[in-house]
């Protein structure tokens, strides 16, 4: 193994360390365990230091027209090729928390290739997005820039639950 391919590795399991450390903090706080969710937030946050380490040392990071198209192609991957069939897989398996999993993923990942769309069309002509909010249904993931006008057109969630992105 390279050094780049141990940095790949090692990208991939401080990422998903870091996802792993947020939903036990999400748990700890259900049992009552403030503390130790402030604990596991901390950590995951600094697994998410070693993971963007670990990916700028690979050279993984490049302009932000570069980053969108990537970010773009790896968008689409996912809902044309990737979760097509899990998402056939799951329901064949009668797997129905997997499956309602990857039709969420697989319908919000369509919302971010488009809206990277407008990003890269913004950066290609010099310009930023402006000073926008987006908002993340905390149910699906479905992604608005501005306000959210209307239940969630994925998953049916009430508008004032959204997540605000400053
Ligand atoms: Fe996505
Ligand atoms: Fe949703």
């Amino acid at each position: 193994m390279s050094t780049i391919d141990d940095l790949k590795e090692a990208f991939a399991g401080e990422s998903q360390a870091n996802r792993r450390y947020l939903a036990y903090a999400e748990k700890a706080e259900t049992e009552g365990f403030p503390g130790v969710a402030k604990l596991l937030r901390a950590v995951a946050a600094a697994e998410t230091v070693h993971a963007l380490n670990h990916l700028k040392a690979i050279g993984a990071v490049g302009g932000t027209v570069a980053n969108l198209t990537e970010a773009m192609a790896g968008e689409k991957y996912e809902f044309t090729e990737m979760y097509p069939p899990m998402l056939a897989g799951a329901e064949a398996e009668g797997h129905k928390k997997g499956a309602r999993s990857m039709r969420f993923a697989l319908e919000v990942e369509k919302v971010h290739y488009d809206l990277f769309g407008k990003a890269l069309e913004a950066v290609a002509a010099g310009k930023d997005l402006g000073d926008v909010t987006v908002h993340v249904c905390p149910v699906c993931g479905h992604t608005v820039i501005g306000p959210v006008e209307g239940p969630c057109p994925v998953c049916g969630c009430r508008p004032d639950l959204y997540d605000d992105i400053a």
